[in-house]
């Protein structure tokens, strides 16, 4: 049976399963998948490119104007366009995620991206992903689910992925760095992380991908038969 077209919300910290879980859930619900970390960082690659501090306001407001992020699929992979080139690989770079909690904090990033999100999101059929998608940017979703991991789980699943790409990645360097990102994103004035109060919440530290996807998946299934 199809599952409707709902909206779906997942958010969380850093390396908390997010992004593997809202592809996998995505693709079998036969719905959009959208990163919207993939989003902020596209813009915080094109900041550190103009060679403009991440924390420079007006500079980023007006860089902005001339801005185009996009996601396309291609080939059952989402690329990232950014201003009509492939920044796919570029934007996971140390440099950009050491920037793009800075980056993000700008109001009229937000505003910006927040636009884009609810204009892909508007007829359904998706599931999105970040910080702020079942508080501030559809907090009318269908679902909402907020995925936690202990700091440990969440630092080696980050040093697999990055041993994957050919780095060797020290753990305890990538705990401090997750931490910061962690207290940057929940701390800031513009929609911070937090969980929705209508969110259900996933710990994922000791869940296989194989589960994660199963709870979004059975959970979106269900609510979608029972308006049908
Ligand atoms: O999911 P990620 O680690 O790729 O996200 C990168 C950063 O982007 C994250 O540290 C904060 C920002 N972000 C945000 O502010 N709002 C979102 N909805 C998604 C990401």
């Amino acid at each position: 049976m199809s599952p409707g077209k709902l909206v779906v919300a997942i958010d969380g910290p850093a390396a908390s399963g997010k992004s593997t879980t809202a592809r996998l859930a995505a693709e079998k619900l036969g719905y959009i998948h959208v990163d919207t970390g993939a989003m902020y960082r596209a813009v915080t690659l094109k900041v550190l490119r103009a060679g403009i501090p991440p924390d420079d306001r007006k500079a980023i407001g007006g860089l902005l104007r001339e801005t185009h992020v996009a996601l396309r699929r291609e080939g059952g992979v989402t690329r990232v366009l950014l201003d009509g080139h492939d920044v796919t690989e570029e934007i996971r770079s140390r440099e950009v995620t050491r920037s793009v909690s800075i980056v993000s904090r700008h109001r009229a990033v937000r505003e910006a991206m927040v636009r884009e999100q609810r204009r892909m999101g508007a007829e359904g059929g998706i599931v999105l992903e970040g910080r702020d998608i079942g508080t501030v940017v559809f907090p009318d979703a269908d679902v909402k689910f907020f995925m936690i991991a202990g700091i440990e789980s969440r630092a080696r699943r980050r040093a697999q992925e990055l041993r994957t790409k050919g780095a060797e990645p020290d753990l305890d360097g990538l705990m401090k760095e997750i931490r910061e990102r962690d207290s940057l994103d929940s701390t800031r004035k513009e929609s911070p992380l937090r969980k929705a109060d209508d969110a259900i919440e996933i710990d994922t530290s000791d869940m296989t991908i194989e589960e994660q996807v199963r709870t979004v998946v059975d959970r979106v299934r269900r609510i979608a038969e029972g308006r049908a």
